[in-house]
């Protein structure tokens, strides 16, 4: 288990020197080197079209995920969110970094709709066991405080 601490999130994403921009960046790069260095997260903000990507921590990512494509695109259609402890038994994956080996995906709801899907991944088989509730929860507080994906 990390030290994962939501309390430190929130002030991060509300922090009043900084804009809604470096906030989520902030608070992102936090929430990546709590998990590991090489962790990824971000968001994939919902568009007409499919799923792009928005803010993230990490290393070079894909850029665009169609509806019901891999555990974004899944978690989106389903608006399900996912743990997938080890990914590459998964069929419907998208590897977008060959260090990801675990990955957890929720979707970011506001005024019911879902915005956006929050993707974390860790470079650990089964890495994020432990972090699911508080990834859920920071899932959540993002719908209750961004209104920009
Ligand atoms: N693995 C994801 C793609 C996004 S990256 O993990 C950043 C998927 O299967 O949808």
């Amino acid at each position: 288990m990390s030290n994962l601490d939501v309390s430190v999130v929130k002030s991060l994403l509300t922090a009043e020197e900084g804009d809604v921009r470096a906030n989520v960046l902030n608070a992102f790069s936090y929430i990546r080197l709590t998990l590991g260095e090489n962790s990824w997260v971000g968001l994939y903000r919902k568009e007409d079209d499919g799923l792009h990507l928005s803010y993230f921590s990490g290393s070079v990512a894909c850029l665009f995920i169609a509806f019901g494509k891999g555990v974004v695109g899944e978690s989106y259609v389903s608006g399900k969110e996912m743990y997938v402890p080890d990914v590459s038994v998964l069929k419907n994956y998208i590897a977008c970094d060959a260090k990801s080996k675990s990955e957890y995906v929720v979707p970011v709801i506001k005024n019911g709709e879902i915005k956006a899907i929050f993707d974390i991944d860790s470079e650990y088989i089964d890495g994020l066991k432990d972090d699911v509730p508080l990834l859920r929860e920071i899932g959540h507080l993002l719908g209750d405080l961004l209104s920009d994906f």
